[in-house]
């Protein structure tokens, strides 16, 4: 088990990913909150930081219970913050130092560097430098521009670097995270996806017994993941709840709720779609379609809970990047929970919560449900907003609207997958525009709806980018769209990136 202390980093959590990467497990923890028992912590890592060391009041850990006592690692502000504080000397570089360096130098038999060549690709992102090593620093590679780009503590095993070893960028980072976890502080790799399956299902026994556990299932791989992990522990005490709001892709509801069956689930599908459709009536803000929609979904959730008897725990699919504590965010992402004030809970909030999945990144969740068997096609699907196609209808929802677009949106995805494209896009949809245009079928002027259709590439819908299709699917999948689909008489492609566009239209 490793330690992240977090100084408030934009690439904290990407060094998790890289220590999980090694099937090592790590928890991230802010700065000011440093655990108390650090007995199962068997190495820590000190992360970047937005502040200088320099300013007047830098974060400032007591560190006395790790420094000397664990093997450490700092990582840029970290390197610098053990300078500044024991008797090196941090200032401003003369040139700001961001990007692409190279090693120039590395010391010989160095156990954090080795198998490192020289001259390896490092990625820098400071405006300070570290001029003066503190008590003990011995400098361990340079690079043309920063003499310490990384030094150790003689008699200790700590270890501190200027660069960012976690961003793909630094071509040997992972070698080095290897070299700094396996062979300085002795971790073993034994996180693997198999362990966490073993370990996960024994405690949710442990902790559950004979309760009973009511779960809402969302047709996402979260909430799926998380169903078959607790199913595997308490079997039919799960209780499983599928709300069709109306809003999902063509056929979707009963596809996927027929998949759950296949999979053993206890699974009840509930078709709310008229009490949604109702409560969007006339509604055109994106924000306030939102929340009507949340609003319907935990009074009919409610609902549909309060028909099972006894239940004392409600399951989620929370995931890692939902509950870390990030400093710079302040407190944690909302979940479920925080909507609501607690006078007003409805009553299946007022649950135990339990939520298998609250350590994992998304792709180790994708790796969990592999190794439990669920379905590649049910893993591999793209992402889909809660709010479903309510926010890809731009201004007021119908039910004749709706239909439009999921037969648009199905034409579009069916020939993703013939096309074998579907799985070189991150998320794909399509949009319905409130604008009319003039057209011309037959003999006659139409005066139809337009589409936009949107293919984006992502790794973590941050940043995303549209995908150059081929022009001619494009070109056969709107004649289709139009040949097909009654109302509409015009397609176009979205070809915007995020930012400074967003990946949904709403
Ligand atoms: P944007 O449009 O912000 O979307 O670039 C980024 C990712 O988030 C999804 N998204 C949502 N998911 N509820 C959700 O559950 C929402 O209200 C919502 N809005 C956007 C979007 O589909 C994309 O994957």
């Amino acid at each position: 088990n490793v330690l992240i202390l977090d100084f408030g980093s934009q690439y904290t959590q990407l060094i998790a990913r890289r220590v999980r990467e090694l099937n090592i497990y790590c928890e991230i923890h802010p700065y000011h909150k440093i655990p108390e028992d650090l007995s199962s912590f068997k190495a820590v890592i000190l992360s970047g930081s937005p502040f200088s060391v320099r300013a007047e009041e830098p974060p400032h850990p007591d560190l006395s219970n790790i420094r000397g006592k664990k093997p450490l690692l700092a990582v840029c502000y970290g390197a610098q913050y053990l300078a500044h504080f024991n008797g090196g000397k941090v200032e401003p570089s003369e040139t700001r130092e961001y990007g692409r360096a190279n090693l120039s130098y590395i010391k010989e038999n160095e156990a954090l560097l080795a198998e490192i060549p020289t001259q390896s690709q490092v990625w820098m992102s400071h405006s300070d430098t570290i001029k003066q090593l503190p008590e003990g620093g011995i400098c361990i590679a340079s690079t043309h521009d920063v003499e310490n780009a990384a030094y150790r503590i003689e008699g200790e095993e700590t270890y501190a670097i200027q660069f960012h070893p976690e961003v793909y960028h630094s071509t040997d980072g992972k070698q080095l995270l290897e070299n700094f976890l396996i062979n300085i502080a002795g971790v073993e790799a034994k996180w693997t996806p198999g362990a966490f399956v073993d370990l996960t299902v024994e405690e949710l026994k442990q902790k559950i017994g004979n309760d009973k556990v009511v779960l809402g299932l969302s047709g996402g791989v979260d909430s799926t993941v998380a169903a078959m992990l607790l199913h595997k522990a308490i079997g039919d005490k799960l209780y499983c709840i599928f709300v069709n709001n109306g809003l999902l892709r063509k056929n979707e509801f009963t596809d996927v709720l027929a998949q759950y069956k296949d999979m053993g689930l206890n699974v009840k599908g509930v078709d709310a779609s008229k009490r949604f459709l109702d409560a969007l009536a006339g509604v055109s803000d994106p924000e306030q379609k939102r929340k009507a929609i949340g609003r319907v979904f935990i009074e009919v959730f409610d609902d549909e809970a309060h028909k099972i008897k006894d239940v004392t725990y409600l399951a989620q699919g929370t995931i890692y990047p939902d509950v870390i504590e990030s400093v710079s965010v302040n407190g944690p992402s909302v979940t479920i929970k925080s909507h609501h004030n607690v006078g007003g809970l409805p009553d299946f909030m007022k649950l135990k919560i339990v939520e298998p999945l609250r350590m994992l990144f998304k792709d180790e969740v994708r790796r969990v449900g592999a190794e439990i068997g669920i379905a590649k096609q049910l893993l591999g699907r793209h992402p889909f907003p809660g709010p479903g196609l309510a926010i890809r209808i731009l201004g007021d929802i119908t039910a004749e609207k709706v239909r439009i677009l999921q037969e648009v949106d199905a034409i579009f995805i069916e020939g993703l997958r013939e096309w074998d494209l579907y799985d070189k896009v991150w998320q794909a949809g399509a949009i319905l525009l409130p604008i009319n245009s003039v057209g011309v079928m037959g003999d006659e002027r139409t005066y139809e709806q337009v589409v936009a259709l949107r293919a984006v590439e992502s790794t973590d819908g941050m940043t995303a980018d549209w995908v150059n299709l081929p022009y001619e699917f494009l070109q056969k999948t709107s004649n289709k769209i139009i040949n097909r689909v009654k109302g509409v008489n015009r397609v176009v492609y979205d070809i915007s990136s995020k930012p400074p566009a967003t990946i949904e239209w709403e």
